[in-house]
């Protein structure tokens, strides 16, 4: 058996996608395509954005939540960065793998303050709050200093805007063979650019659910 399905964490899983799912609702639901498409894709205004958004969970789905677990366990990865812990379900996944491949560390940000607390409390119950270290504040500034020598594996789940600034924070302590996993990466064409070019050091593709999964490779 797997951190992720036996007690405390699986049943806490469950527990928590539950009420994330009546979390959600239609936030977007008096906002255009095109007003949502700038939001999404604005360097400026993801502060205003998220802080409208501050009472939904936005998490990974379910599928794409195992396959974090299930590609940072296979990659045996022990030293992880997140960028957008919301209220924690993905760390809760990510860190569950560090626990399985013998321990590490998950380094996590949110700007958001209560959501950082949300997530504190969950990888608490989870039983997981010794791998994690959230970060408050915006990833711009929590992701620019004390990073680990080598980072196996990275989540961009934050502003979409703002992953290829994100991501050349890390690159210089990515591990060859680090995986890179940007979901709902197509609201950022910069980001899925610089990844798929000749000569970036990236292989990428895109993968299930609006993912874009990269390794680097130099
Ligand atoms: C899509 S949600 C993350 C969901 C989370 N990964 C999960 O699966 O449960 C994005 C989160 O990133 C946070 N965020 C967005 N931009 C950020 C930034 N620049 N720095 C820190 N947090 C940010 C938002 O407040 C929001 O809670």
């Amino acid at each position: 058996m797997s951190t992720l399905t036996k007690a405390p964490l699986g049943p806490l899983l469950d527990r928590l996608f539950k009420q994330a799912d009546t979390a959600m609702s239609p936030a977007f639901e008096d906002v255009s395509a095109e007003e949502r498409q700038r939001l999404m894709t604005s360097k400026t205004e993801y502060v205003d954005l998220y802080t409208r958004l501050k009472d939904f969970w936005l998490p990974v789905s379910r599928d794409t939540a195992r396959l974090l677990y299930m590609l940072a366990r296979s990659s045996g990865a022990c030293q992880i960065v997140e960028f957008g812990t919301s209220l924690g379900l993905s760390t809760l996944h990510l860190a569950a793998a560090i626990r399985d491949n013998g321990g590490g560390r998950l380094i996590t940000t949110e700007f958001e303050p209560s959501k950082v607390a949300g997530a504190r409390q969950h990888i608490t119950e989870g039983g997981l709050i010794d791998l994690v270290e959230i970060r408050k504040g915006d990833a711009l500034e929590t992701l620019s200093r004390d990073l680990p020598d080598k980072i196996d594996f990275v989540l961009l789940d934050g502003a979409k805007a703002l992953y290829p600034e994100v991501l050349k924070l890390l690159e210089p302590r990515l591990k060859v063979g680090a995986l890179i996993v940007a979901d709902d990466a197509n609201y950022s064409l910069e980001y899925l650019e610089y990844v798929r070019s000749a000569g970036s050091g990236y292989l990428s593709l895109p993968f299930a659910d609006d993912i874009e999964l990269s390794m680097r490779v130099k």
